[in-house]
């Protein structure tokens, strides 16, 4: 087990079930829109401001999308495996997917940290949200009911 903390199989909704893995997945996806736009509007306007508004979209990645795939990688896709062995290839795709996804937004922390000019984030943090998008649609079509 990794150690990512907690009771996890306590803390595990059934994410089997379709309609919670979506409710799930919709909830973060429209909380990062959201700071994004904010993040966008405070660029145009408020570097400073962009600062905090940016690093609030790296920590709501951090502590929601990333740790919600650490526990998939940890609870959720293995004994899917273990009783559909042909998904080793899929899920081991998605497994990419979430690497992708912490070496981006480790990528936009790096700028924030070093105090780099946040226009150049941009595409990262597009990208970001793109790969959530689609990940979780494939997710849900193939390892949910
Ligand atoms: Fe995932
Ligand atoms: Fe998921």
């Amino acid at each position: 087990m990794v150690g990512i903390g907690g009771n996890l199989s306590m803390a595990m909704p059934d994410l089997r079930d379709r309609t919670v893995h979506h409710g799930f997945h919709e909830q973060a996806y429209q909380t990062s829109t959201a700071l994004v736009r904010q993040w966008e509007d405070d660029l145009s306007r408020d570097p400073d401001r962009a600062q905090k508004s940016l690093a609030a979209v790296v920590d709501h990645w951090q502590s929601t999308t990333l740790h919600h795939g650490a526990l998939e990688e940890e609870l959720f896709y293995p004994p899917w495996i273990t009783e559909k062995p042909e998904l080793q290839d899929l899920i081991t795709g998605l497994i990419h997917d979430h690497h992708l996804m912490r070496q981006w937004v480790d990528e936009i922390r790096h700028l924030l940290d070093t105090h780099q000019p946040l226009n150049q984030a941009r595409l990262l943090v597009d990208a970001v949200l793109v790969l959530i998008r689609t990940h979780s649609e494939a997710e849900e079509e193939t390892l949910c009911r």
